[in-house]
């Protein structure tokens, strides 16, 4: 077994590393306060090639593999929460489906601009009542010629307001309950597209999450992503990938809120010595440092089942899991560590803190995690 990373996979952190430190470092503050969505340094991410990782250079990508994604994802989160998660739906949850599921001409319409960011994509799965329990979807859209006319409404879609087009979940035969869902792309300038809200958040504030409506949107046959009824499996194999770069991002939040508490630890005296020679500190960072271990290691694996084309569903859950409730538990930590300080936004670990919560809800909670692991684990259906 061999945990060395490749030389371009080393290569494709160190630009994620650089860019972030240089780049992001010096604005994560500021647009998290003001919940300023970071178009500058988001098309940045586009030119270095970390929009469309996984796509080949033809499709405007940058032709690497899930496990670069996922390292790369680690450095920008370790930074930044909303930077990572425009990444992470964008390479995941738009590019992806489309380079896999997509006609070249889908490619070169949808794909194309999104992989070499110069435009941003978007997943548009959830309703209002359809968010764990995503097959009951309410969305309808009804043949009409060489066109669906499509009525309904999409919640919490990440990138919802910035984001040129949409991958929008839709049912084409509600006889039919998951097996009649299908996917559409769908570009937001299109007539009856709307965009009435955008939500506040308690993290991940730069990053844009908006409400849908359509009215009698008309979407070519021809922008159907896969057969029709395929939808729902397009969703759900999307999200294994997914889940990926959300542990992933989990697992980079919860490495910057452990580095700022090693540091802080080494420097904040208590009772004439350095907080970090406390034993119940060093507990807190030996636990720290363990199960963020432990976490990059489940994630390296379901990364490199799917490189490597072998089922991964499984591990991707379970690192999702890990991951998430892991990050929730060190930004915790971090805060506890940094007392009083760390509850005040000069110190930073309140933004890890904050930002790590939505890693245990989107892209699966954890609890669908647990469901997911559970079937697989006792076969079929628990
Ligand atoms: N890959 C391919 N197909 C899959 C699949 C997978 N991983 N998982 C399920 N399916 C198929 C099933 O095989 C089944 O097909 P058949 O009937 O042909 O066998 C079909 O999909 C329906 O599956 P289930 O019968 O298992 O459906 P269910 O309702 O019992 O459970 C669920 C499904 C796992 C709970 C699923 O609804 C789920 O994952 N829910 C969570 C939704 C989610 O993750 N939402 C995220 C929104 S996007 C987001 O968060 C992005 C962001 O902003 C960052």
């Amino acid at each position: 077994m061999n945990f060395d990373l490749s030389d371009e996979q080393r290569m494709i952190r160190e630009v994620a590393r650089d860019f972030a430190e240089r780049e992001v470092r010096p604005i994560a503050q500021e647009i998290d306060r003001d919940a300023r969505f970071p178009h500058e340094t988001i098309k940045r991410m586009g030119e270095l090639g970390l929009m469309g990782i996984l796509v080949p250079e033809r499709w405007g990508g940058a032709g690497g593999d899930t496990l670069s994604y996922a390292v790369a994802m680690e450095e920008i989160a370790r930074v930044c929460g909303s930077h990572a998660v425009v990444m992470s739906v964008n390479n995941s949850l738009f590019c992806d489906p489309i380079h896999k599921y997509g006609t070249d001409a889908q490619r070169g319409r949808f794909l194309r601009p999104v992989a070499s960011g110069h435009e941003i994509g978007c997943f548009a799965l959830t309703e209002p009542q359809a968010g764990s329990d995503a097959t009951n979807q309410h969305t309808l859209a009804v043949r009409d010629g060489g066109h669906y006319v499509v009525n309904g409404r999409k919640v919490f879609i990440t990138s919802g307001r910035e984001a040129s087009a949409a991958l929008v979940f839709v049912q084409t035969d509600q006889a039919k309950g998951s097996h009649g869902i299908s996917a559409l792309l769908v570009e937001k300038s299109r007539p009856g597209f709307l965009v009435p809200k955008t939500e506040e958040k308690l993290g991940i504030r730069a990053s844009d999450t908006a409400e849908f409506v359509f009215e009698d949107c008309r979407v070519p046959v021809e922008h159907r992503l896969g057969e029709e009824g395929q939808g729902f499996k397009i969703a759900m194999a999307s999200l294994d990938g997914g889940r990926i770069g959300i542990a992933a991002q989990a697992l980079g939040l919860a490495v910057g809120a452990y580095e700022r508490a090693l540091a802080y630890a080494r420097e904040r005296k208590s009772f004439g010595v350095p907080i970090g020679q406390h034993q119940m500190v060093q507990w807190m960072l030996a636990d720290m440092a363990t199960a963020i271990e432990g976490a990059r290691l489940l994630i390296w694996q379901a990364a490199s089942l799917k490189d490597a084309h072998r089922p991964f569903s499984l591990q991707s859950a379970m690192a999702k899991l890990f991951a998430a409730e892991m990050a929730m538990k060190v930004t915790t930590d971090a805060v506890q560590i940094h007392g009083g300080y760390g509850f005040i936004k000069e110190y930073e670990v309140e933004r890890f803190f904050r930002d790590a919560k939505i890693t245990q809800i989107y892209e699966g909670t954890s609890q669908i995690q647990k469901l997911v692991i559970a079937r697989s684990v006792l076969g079929g259906k628990a």
